[in-house]
């Protein structure tokens, strides 16, 4: 059985995603392909690096000559994770966005139709749909209209896998995910930034008003439906996926101090991020109706979860809240980062 190529899988949302495959069977063949950016880290998946049929190879997805040797040993499907990911990184600089999520994702499109991949999965974002207003929820007929340099490089990342399932017949399926949390989250990202800083006794810098809108999804469901999508996904197709789980960011914190027993004095209102879409919702009716799958871990319950893993790998995150890290941190955060 030829491998399946898993770009991307030692992040956050890609890691969950190996294990899932190898919890259900351990001698899945997979490559994980990854360029081990400061979001990229071989701990992720400490624990089933051993399976017998797992094997990693350090690369960059805009390396052409790389990816075309990978590619070209054989591989039964692509799932495409890597990605720069967060989009107030985007803010200070796009380049290595449109390097890695425009051209990478070219490189990876052309490899597939060289060498004839069954299946490639473009892991794509509900972000590139923009922002919507206090009512309604994005579908996969939305138009796009992103609002972030991130969002904008992952909209051109979803229009050229559309135009390589119309012109060359490529079968590729676009998926649209709304925001992730989680075990492995790199702490720059809402959720375990706030935890990792409350568990420091540290403030918590919410954007704006705090009254921005996100859907709420756990990582295990978002993988479950790529494992889906993965088998029986219908080529040239778009999937939404979300949590129906909508929060505004004042109402999580407040709910995470709770969790930790944390004041209210921890939270500063900071000034807001240039840009911030308001409001995300995902309609994802169209996956639940064809593939049957629906979101299962209620957001309380993920939460405290996701709370306790962090608790529980203090060793996890002192790794990553070093050397770099501290440096954007005090560039993004200022005079918060004491
Ligand atoms: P992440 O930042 O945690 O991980 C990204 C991974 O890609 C890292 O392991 C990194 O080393 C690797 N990578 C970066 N550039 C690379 C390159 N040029 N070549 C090879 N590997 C490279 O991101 P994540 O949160 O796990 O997101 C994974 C995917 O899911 C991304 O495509 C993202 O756009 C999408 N997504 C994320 C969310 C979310 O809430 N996090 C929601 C919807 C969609
Ligand atoms: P984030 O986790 O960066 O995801 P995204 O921007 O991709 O939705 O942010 C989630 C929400 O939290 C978003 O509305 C911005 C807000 N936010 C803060 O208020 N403070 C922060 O320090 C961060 C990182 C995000």
């Amino acid at each position: 059985m030829l491998p399946i190529l898993v770009t991307g899988g030692c992040g956050f949302i890609g890691s969950n995603f190996i294990r899932l495959l190898l919890e259900k069977d351990p001698t899945t063949p997979i490559i994980n392909f990854d360029a081990l950016t400061y979001a990229g880290n071989l701990a992720n998946l400490h624990d089933v690096a051993h399976c017998p049929n797992y094997r990693f190879v350090r690369g960059d997805i805009a390396d052409r000559d790389t990816i075309r040797q990978v590619v070209g040993e054989g591989v039964s499907a692509i799932i495409n994770f890597a990605a720069e990911s967060h989009v107030d990184r985007s803010i200070h600089d796009s380049r290595p966005f449109v390097r890695t999520n425009v051209l990478g994702t070219q490189v990876l499109l052309d490899a597939a139709r060289e060498f004839g991949v069954n299946r490639f999965v473009q892991v794509s974002t509900d972000e590139v749909y923009g922002s919507l207003g206090p009512t309604g929820a994005f579908t996969e007929h939305t138009p796009l209209a992103p609002n972030s340099p991130y969002a904008a490089s992952k909209a051109a990342a979803d229009l050229l896998v559309r135009s390589y399932v119309q012109t060359f017949g490529l079968p590729a399926i676009i998926t649209r995910c709304s925001n992730n949390y989680g075990p492995f989250q790199f702490p720059e990202k809402l959720i375990p930034l706030f935890i990792t800083n409350l568990l420091a006794d540290r403030p918590v810098p919410v954007y704006g008003d705090g009254r921005n809108v996100r859907d709420w999804i756990h990582v295990r469901d978002h993988c479950a439906a790529l494992a889906l999508v993965l088998e029986r996904g219908r080529p040239g197709e778009v999937y939404n996926i979300g949590g129906r789980c909508e929060l505004a960011n004042l109402d999580l914190t407040h709910t995470l101090l709770d969790i930790l027993k944390k004041p209210r004095s921890l939270i500063r209102f900071v000034p807001d991020r240039p840009g911030h879409d308001r409001r995300y919702a995902v309609d994802c009716s169209k996956i639940e109706r064809e593939l049957g799958w629906r979101p299962t871990i209620p957001f309380p319950q993920g939460l405290r979860d996701t709370v306790t893993w962090y608790q529980e790998h203090n060793d996890w995150v002192a790794g990553v809240r070093s050397g770099d890290y501290l440096n954007y941190y005090r560039r993004q955060y200022g005079a918060l980062a004491g």
